[in-house]
């Protein structure tokens, strides 16, 4: 049986497991993921052990996607741009690794959420490890201007910088909070920490554009602090990042497997067990 798993510390509490049977199930694959717990100072050497005993792959979570990163010897085009890896592909040529979860993002904003970015003004706020791995697959989607605002500015200026030359010819700047206000946006994407510390970002008011949509990359029971700011705002669509989460999976499921699951049963399952 063909072996995966997700490794990160915690990693009891990860969906990965349930979310990759179901995609086994619905497929006909055949194949066995498991949640597996790396010591803070021994991810190498779990993901050592875990290709001798039959591993094919796995998922990488916090703290271990820059280790992962180092890890692999080969390395697709969105994890380098990412500078992380959330996915590893065990093969005869050895690691390769990928990163799923900005185009999770972008599929479930376009595919789920029927909210395309060609052509829209998107406003990306934080630059740390989540920001940098949405850049390339935002960039790729054709926005008509990405906006990069953060608490620290110039971390967002040095990502505006190194991503200038994948930007081309889209619009691409970095901002503090204060300084957004009067511009406007149709899509706000809220990539910082802020709502582990139940904070939202101290946006000025009057950013959301008429129909925006505001997307929160964490998600939890109810609507984040980011959300429920938003909706006072007058965002018109609320998003959550549940659907980045099933839609990463879906990403490295197709990497490993070769076919991309349907995951709309899937996430409807998840909403259903989160009371949403
Ligand atoms: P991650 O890998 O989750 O992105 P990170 O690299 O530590 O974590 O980056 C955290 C991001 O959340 C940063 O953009 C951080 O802003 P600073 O660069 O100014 O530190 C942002 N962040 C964390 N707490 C925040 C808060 N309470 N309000 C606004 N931004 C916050």
């Amino acid at each position: 049986m063909d072996r995966y798993a997700v490794i990160g510390n915690p990693v009891a509490h990860s969906k990965s497991p349930v979310i990759h049977a179901a995609f086994a199930a619905q497929t006909g694959q055949t194949l066995t993921y498991a949640a597996l717990l790396a010591p803070l100072d021994g991810f190498a050497a779990t993901v050592a052990e875990f290709r001798t005993a039959g591993g094919r792959g796995c998922n990488v979570t916090v703290p271990f996607k820059l280790e992962a990163f180092a890890l692999a010897a080969r390395r697709s085009p969105r994890a380098q741009a990412a500078g992380a890896v959330n996915t590893l592909m065990f093969d005869a040529e050895g690691i390769y690794g990928d990163n799923t979860d900005g185009a999770g993002l972008v599929r479930d904003l376009t595919h789920n959420l029927d909210c395309p970015l060609a052509g829209r003004r998107v406003l990306l706020l934080g630059a740390g490890g989540a920001a940098r791995g949405a850049l390339l697959p935002l960039l790729s989607a054709g926005p008509a201007r990405l906006m990069l605002a953060n608490r620290t500015v110039s971390r967002a200026e040095a990502l505006a910088a190194e991503f200038a030359a994948a930007a081309g010819n889209t619009p691409l700047a970095a901002s503090g909070f204060a300084e957004l206000a009067g511009a406007q946006f149709d899509v706000v994407i809220n990539a910082t920490a802020a709502s582990l510390a139940d904070q939202a970002p101290p946006l000025p008011p009057g950013l959301y554009a008429p129909g925006a949509l505001a997307y929160d990359m964490m998600y939890g029971r109810g609507d984040t602090p980011f959300l429920v700011t938003a909706r006072r705002d007058g965002a018109t669509q609320l998003a959550d990042g549940l659907g980045m989460l099933v839609e990463q999976a879906a990403e490295s499921f197709l990497l490993w497997r070769g076919v991309r699951p349907e995951t709309a049963p899937v996430l409807a399952e998840l909403r259903r067990q989160l009371g949403k």
